[in-house]
């Protein structure tokens, strides 16, 4: 197992502040922006601050200990940050004891902590996305020093897993496989956030899904950055789809996903696992960011158009049934009306289940912040609006296809509108809402899908 020393340090330090902490009343808030990756690391916060003896409170003013997990992948989520912590120095000033955490993407930028020292000197703790491991360590030295606790790494090779962690669901996880990001695309902060690529070792993996389904999971999603570059950095190198293979014949395991793969590194050998293995969910997340061949190669994408939609032929061929769904960018410096005219011919061409569609953030650092021709912004709106139209529209099409088929559903709670609904997922990801005994969450029940309404089913249990 990888880290283990050091995990065995950190309970040590769980220790210490359940000592410190006893017989005071305390309770944490988790608010986490981003990514899958940071919904993950989140659950690990949850779990030290459990294992300290922390309750989760409802809201922050409940709290004792606020903890943002921030994002810092476009602009708008650093501004959101600073608002809330705006709001949160009157709460801090009538309760002295509370205790405030900022970490993740954001802090991995100088600037940004820069910013949190000088104009929100009331936070606590600040650290970064190599260190989460030490939440603990840093707790304590904030109880036992004075001021605020900066511990911001500028990478690592480590890798420290064997610590607590709570989960959201019961029957589903996240798992993380692989570590940081070495691509580049030119627009990305995440390379420089979240450091370079590490893949865990494939036991241990195997070994943390084994416990999962063990403790009642039943639907894994392998995390990563890029996961079809798993492996290749080990010493005894595995690839994607051999570890893909070897996960879903966990038993217990019923449904495997993962995210996010890069159209560079999709192999052939993948495709044919995917219709191979029957455990593993017929959902491809792509990102295609964008359709003109000239901004791939300036956003250092390293694919064409072309490859991109027989990457995603052979997907179709292979898998008839598979969903495809994507992330696009409109607005990237340079981007003409041409070519923004050719990602919504991809779109019409490969006609995705859905697309996140995002308005292209200068991110300081990055080599696409510096290039010329940043689009005006009245033009990049025009276009985010008639892009959105098209990937919704045919968006609408694609989910309603499989209306009047009996297919599995996992329930994964009680619907927020109607409490006599569950709302659960098809294999391919689509959300389906059908009358039902809340019982019945978490197990794989098969349902009639009646009715389309664009994004989501209705349907009742066959
Ligand atoms: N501006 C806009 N969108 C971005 N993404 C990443 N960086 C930027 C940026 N600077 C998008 C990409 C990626 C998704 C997670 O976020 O589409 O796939
Ligand atoms: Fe960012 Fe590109 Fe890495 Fe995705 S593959 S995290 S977009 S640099």
């Amino acid at each position: 197992m990888q880290g283990t020393e050091e995990a065995v340090l950190q309970k040590e330090y769980i220790e210490k502040l359940r000592a410190l902490y006893k017989g005071k009343p305390h309770a944490y808030f988790i608010e986490t922006l981003g990514c899958q990756m940071n919904a993950k690391d989140s659950e690990k916060f949850a779990g030290i601050l459990q294992e300290i003896g922390f309750t989760e409170a409802a809201s922050e003013r409940d709290a004792d200990f606020i903890l943002y997990n921030t994002c810092t992948v476009r602009e708008n989520a650093n501004q959101r940050i600073y608002g809330r912590l705006g709001q949160l120095k009157n709460l801090k000033a009538g309760k002295p004891g509370l205790r405030i955490a900022l970490c993740g993407c954001m802090m991995q930028e100088p600037d940004e902590v820069d910013t949190v020292r000088r104009k929100y000197p009331f936070v606590d703790i600040v650290f970064g996305t190599h260190n989460i491991f030490k939440l603990a360590e840093l707790m304590y030295r904030r109880e036992t020093g004075d001021g605020m606790v900066i511990d911001v790494w500028e990478g690592t090779d480590e890798i420290v897993e064997d610590l607590p962690a709570v989960r959201k669901y019961p029957f589903k996880s996240g798992v993380n496989i692989m570590y940081g990001c070495n691509n580049f695309c030119s627009y990305c902060i995440v390379p420089y956030v979240r450091g370079r690529e590490r893949s865990r070792l494939p036991e241990d993996i195997l070994s943390e899904i084994r416990m999962l389904s063990e403790d009642g999971v039943k639907e894994v999603m392998l995390l990563g950055q890029n996961v079809n570059s798993y492996g290749k950095t080990l010493e005894v190198p595995v690839s994607f789809s051999e570890l893909l293979r070897r996960v879903a014949e966990v038993p217990g395991i019923e449904r495997v996903r993962f995210m996010t793969s890069h159209p560079k590194d999709l192999s052939d050998e993948l495709i044919r696992t995917i219709a191979e293995t029957p455990r593993v969910c017929h959902h491809f997340h792509l990102p295609l960011q964008s359709g003109s061949t000239r901004i791939l190669e300036r956003m250092n994408r390293r694919y064409t158009r072309e490859k991109y939609l027989e990457i995603t032929e052979k997907l179709r061929e292979a898998v008839p049934d598979i969903s495809l769904t994507t992330d696009i960018i409109v607005g990237f410096p340079g981007e003409t009306e041409e070519d923004f005219l050719d990602t919504l011919d991809m779109v019409e061409r490969v006609r995705f289940d859905s697309a996140f569609t995002f308005i292209y953030s200068k991110r300081t650092g990055t080599p696409a912040a510096s290039m010329p021709d940043q689009v005006p912004e009245d033009v990049v709106k025009d276009r985010f609006d008639r892009l959105l139209a098209r990937v919704q529209a045919i968006g609408q099409e694609m989910s309603g296809r499989d209306v009047g088929k009996v297919l599995p559903v996992l329930p994964e709670e009680i619907n927020r509108q109607d409490s006599s609904m569950l709302t659960g997922r098809l294999d391919n990801n689509t959300v389906v809402h059908f009358p039902g005994d809340p019982k019945l969450i978490g197990s794989i029940v098969p349902v009639l899908l009646t009715e389309s309404r664009g994004f989501y089913y209705i349907g009742r249990q066959a």
